[in-house]
């Protein structure tokens, strides 16, 4: 005799499988059969009673309706996922043929795109590079520069000073201003090395002036500085023609004209011939065909005996140069639209 009624728990399950539409429904009824409290699993618990044929007997038809009713979830599982799938599709489909988005490029300035190529060119021919503060002290960016007190250069219309309680008291070290120049970095250096040495200084400096075409309240420079035996102005020269031959890709005719910075002697301005008209005379170059370009001279002695550099035995040239390289090259005008941050002008670089 049967104890259990097994017919009926399968015809149950199969009405249970019929209504069953979703995953949630199917683990519905794994648990209420198959979970360890599923009533095929009491089943196997309930056995006791019953005598050893009738044991095996249930037992096994109650493990063939369990493997059964496995398979059964598993295959409509199958089917329901399947079906999701054709629904998705039939649902949500992309198109192809449309343009893809373009991922917006960010990109140097053109300016450091400038400062790295320079700073390349001089790698090259054996420059180090070398960073100093934007904020200095008077010392470096004067006094040990062989500015003399009543330098115009120390004025308030050139200089960012910064306000500092009891300034008047401070002495020179102590007293903050925003560079007007890299120059000062060569002190720095030159008091913590000793020569021979070739070194470019690229930065940002800060000036107290009126903006114009060729002028910005704050800009980029290029210092350069060499220390050596035997160093001439032959040889400055030589180095800038280089550096030009490699920054315009082609020979480019320079010009020294006498000029003052306390800090060399003798200084000059270095004029080259117009990167835009080969010197024919374009407005760029206001018709003359030469474009003053940077500051230059040997180094002083002064400056030299200021950093503790035997200024019998070593000497050497150092020069400063401007954003105009990057006005040059790309024939722009006016230096305010490198700054200005419109997008596109900025965009073409
Ligand atoms: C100097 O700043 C010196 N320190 C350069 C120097 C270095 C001379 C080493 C000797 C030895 P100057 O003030 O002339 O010099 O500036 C150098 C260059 O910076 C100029 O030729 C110009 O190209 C650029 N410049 C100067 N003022 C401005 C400004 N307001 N805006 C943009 N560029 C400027």
């Amino acid at each position: 005799m049967e104890k259990f009624d097994l017919k009926s728990i399968e015809k149950e399950i199969r009405e249970n499988l019929d209504k069953a539409t979703t995953t949630e429904a199917l683990g519905l009824i794994y648990k209420k059969y198959l979970n360890k409290k599923g009533k095929l699993s009491l089943i196997f618990r309930s056995l006791g009673g019953l005598s050893n044929d009738d044991k095996i007997e249930t037992a096994q038809k109650a493990n063939k309706i369990k493997e059964w009713l496995k398979n059964e979830i598993n295959k409509k599982a199958g089917e329901l996922k399947e079906k999701k799938i054709e629904e998705k599709e039939r649902n949500e489909w992309i198109d192809i043929t449309l343009p893809g988005k373009k991922p917006p490029i960010g990109r140097l300035h053109p300016l450091t795109q400038n400062l790295n190529k320079c700073c390349e060119i001089f790698q090259k021919m054996g420059f180090s590079i070398i960073l100093g503060p934007e904020m200095e002290n008077e010392w470096y960016n004067f006094d040990a520069l062989n500015f003399p007190p009543d330098h115009p250069a120390r004025e308030m219309q050139d200089t960012f000073f910064i306000k500092q309680k009891n300034r008047e008291k401070m002495t020179s070290k102590e007293k903050l201003l925003m560079r007007t120049h890299t120059s000062p970095v060569q002190i720095r250096y030159m008091e913590k090395n000793k020569p021979p040495f070739k070194i470019i200084v690229p930065g940002r400096v800060f000036r107290s002036e009126a903006t114009d075409a060729s002028h910005e309240v704050s800009f980029y420079q290029i210092e350069g500085l060499m220390i050596d035996q035997d160093i001439s102005v032959a040889n400055f020269k030589a180095v800038i023609e280089e550096f030009y031959r490699a920054f315009y890709e082609k020979k480019i005719k320079i010009r020294l004209r006498p000029s003052f910075f306390p800090f060399t002697e003798p200084s000059f301005e270095v004029d080259m011939v117009c990167a835009v008209c080969n010197g024919n005379g374009c407005p760029i170059c206001s018709q003359t065909g030469w474009l003053e370009m940077m500051g230059a001279g040997m180094v002083h002695p002064n400056v030299l005996k200021n950093c503790g550099i035997e200024s019998e035995k070593w000497q050497g040239f150092a020069f400063g140069m401007g954003d105009r390289m990057a006005m040059m090259k790309h024939k722009i005008n006016d230096l305010r639209l490198f700054y200005n941050g419109d997008l596109r002008f900025l965009r073409q670089f």
